[in-house]
């Protein structure tokens, strides 16, 4: 995405910051337009420490499965790295770049996202509609 086109889509509360418990990440399945003009689900997580919050999509790069093979479970054993529950690669927390595994060299799809002035944790992202608006099993894997 381009920085003009970030800077112009409109900022989408998800939840509220305490509805992410802190050193954890939460799944989202959210509905986004494609280009195509067909709504499916849009499947993030996001991150949080303290008042940091990271957010990226749940697409690992390796086989472009999601990465939380037991729901909710983004985090390796030392809570210091994303762990994708498919095959074991390790990615930085900030940048989401893959630091061992069979996708190294290549990242996560960062999503920007931030804690606004009530509390809630908003992403930054063009074609968001509301779940009513997903369409019946169309886009689904
Ligand atoms: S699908 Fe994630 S490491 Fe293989």
């Amino acid at each position: 995405m381009s920085e003009a086109l970030a800077a112009s889509a409109p900022l989408f509360a998800i939840c509220g910051a305490q509805d992410i418990p802190n050193r954890r990440a939460v799944p989202f399945v959210l509905a986004r337009r494609e280009l195509d003009g067909t709504v499916g689900p849009w499947p993030i997580f996001v991150l949080r420490w303290g008042r940091n919050v990271r957010a990226f999509e749940n697409r690992c790069p390796h086989q472009n499965t999601n990465l939380d093979w037991e729901q909710g479970e983004f985090l390796d054993g030392e809570g210091t790295r994303i762990q994708c529950g498919k095959h074991g690669a390790l990615f930085d927390l900030g940048s989401g770049e893959c630091v061992a595994g069979p996708c190294l060299g290549q990242g996560l799809t960062p999503i920007e996202v931030e804690i606004d002035a009530e509390g809630d944790v908003c992403i930054r992202a063009s074609g968001l509609v509301e779940d009513d608006d997903l369409d019946s099993g169309e886009g689904l894997e």
